[in-house]
């Protein structure tokens, strides 16, 4: 039975105790993947989560004739020797938002690429002009029509340049990155963004024999190489899953071990939620994250580019506000429309407010259980969260999207404590 069409079913109001270890990021997964082809040799990628944004990368692969191998449940070896410039089927490449990187991939394998729009969470308007304008600059004449892009270049070569980004944008950065390792001469990104992702991708491609400098930084400078070679390679754990697991301890009570991620990458999460009055003790790779009767006290969040505040925290910590004591202000910088999850929180018992790109949260002792949607992927981790800090029985629908981005979600969590199962209402056939 698949999971994402069964109805997430939690009774939660408990603290939560153990440990819960971070599978690989989903964010920089999906660019590894897709960028395998620009090198005609096998690659073997390791730590790769089993979620389904990764796997339909994989589907994507074997459609323009990829072979895929998966070695267990977390290993993969692609074999790109055969891959074909051909059209990756729509309903695949609609299915999640870093198909797009098919494009950047396609052109600096095959000097050419039709690929379908990509889909993805609904945040309102998703353009992709600036990696459009990446890859013009390279020398590639790009159309959007009829729901596809097409970028071709005359000789089928690229020639490296200097790309100005007017707006800090992850997947405009690793595209062009993409797009410009086997470009004829020197590609200058300015004002790259800076995630985590951004630079395993490119060490990733180092590994394979690219010439990536400066990824990290404003600054991300490419020298275009002949050919890459394959390479084995381990992706980084996943920040925003970590995070969300964080969030989840503070929220619930308790103690929670946050491990295998990178303390540094949480920064910003750690500083609020110590501002919060909750226990943050770091320990190598791990976060334990701990509280126990106190009050959480309100504080003032801002998304921003990475080191700033994720936005992919932001329902997380949505869920956290409503709950900590006095009025909290949660501004969103990144996504002009991401505030779906506040309806859904406020079913729940929620009181936000939200005025333009500002939630007001006035915070409240409890929640309440009820039936709630996850409305996209984060959103719905964000109903996990709340549901296991309320008491009762709170029921998730559409949860397609949570599977979308956590791997073993259900397993983890049963690990520390939580009472969540999901439940198929046709055949009353309940998983775990
Ligand atoms: N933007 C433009 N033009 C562009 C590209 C982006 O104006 O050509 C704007 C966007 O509208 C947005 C901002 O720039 O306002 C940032 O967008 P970005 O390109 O950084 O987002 P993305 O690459 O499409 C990735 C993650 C998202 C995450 C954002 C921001 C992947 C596959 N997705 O999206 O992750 O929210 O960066 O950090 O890497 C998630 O994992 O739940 C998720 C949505």
């Amino acid at each position: 039975m698949e999971l994402s069409k069964g109805t997430i079913v939690i009774s939660g109001g408990k603290p939560l105790y153990g440990e819960i270890s971070v599978s690989g990021m989903k964010n920089a997964a999906v660019a590894i993947v897709l960028s395998t082809i620009l090198t005609e040799d096998k690659c073997v990628i390791e730590n790769l989560p089993d979620i389904s944004d990764v796997n339909v990368s994989l589907e994507i692969l074997r459609s323009i004739g990829v072979k895929v191998r998966r070695l267990d449940k977390n290993t993969v070896e692609i074999d790109s020797s055969v891959a074909a410039p051909c059209v990756a089927p729509f309903e695949l490449v609609n299915k999640m938002r870093a198909s797009y990187y098919l494009i950047g991939a396609e052109l600096g394998r095959f000097g050419r690429a039709f690929v379908g729009l990509p889909g993805g969470c609904d945040f309102g308007v998703r353009p992709i002009d600036q990696h459009i304008k990446g890859f013009e600059a390279l020398g590639a004449e790009v159309k959007v029509d009829g729901g596809y892009i097409e970028a071709t270049c005359a000789d089928g070569t690229l020639y490296g340049n200097s790309v100005y980004m007017d707006v800090v944008t992850v997947g405009g950065t690793i595209n062009v990155m993409l797009a410009a390792v086997k470009a004829e001469g020197i590609t200058v990104i300015e004002n790259a963004a800076h995630e985590p992702h951004i630079v395993d991708t490119a060490n990733f491609l180092n590994a394979c024999g690219a010439e990536i400098s400066g990824a990290g930084t404003d600054v991300i400078k490419i020298r275009g190489v002949k050919k890459l070679h394959g390479v084995t390679y381990t992706i980084i754990p996943d920040m925003i899953e970590a995070g969300t697991f964080m969030i989840l301890g503070a929220a619930t009570g308790g103690s929670i071990r946050v491990k295998n991620l990178i303390p540094k990458h949480m920064d910003s999460l750690t500083a609020k939620l110590s501002e919060m009055g909750v226990g943050v003790e770091e320990e190598g790779d791990a976060i334990t994250i701990t509280r126990k009767n106190e009050e959480l006290q309100h504080v003032n969040v801002k998304t921003q580019p990475y080191p700033g505040f994720p936005t992919d925290l932001h329902p997380q910590m949505g869920v956290l506000l409503s709950l900590a004591k006095g009025t909290s202000h949660l501004t969103e910088n990144i996504w002009e429309s991401r505030f779906r999850y506040v309806e859904e929180l406020k079913r729940m018992g929620a009181q936000i407010s939200v005025t333009g790109r500002t939630a007001e949260f006035t915070g409240v002792p409890s929640l309440h259980a009820a039936s709630v949607r996850a409305v996209d992927l984060r959103a719905g981790s964000a109903m996990v969260i709340a549901a296991l800090a309320t008491p009762g029985v709170t029921e998730i629908e559409e949860i397609h999207h949570i599977f979308r981005g956590y791997e073993d979600l259900i397993e983890k969590l049963t690990a520390v404590g939580a009472d969540i199962k999901v439940v198929y209402p046709e055949t009353k056939y309940n998983v775990f």
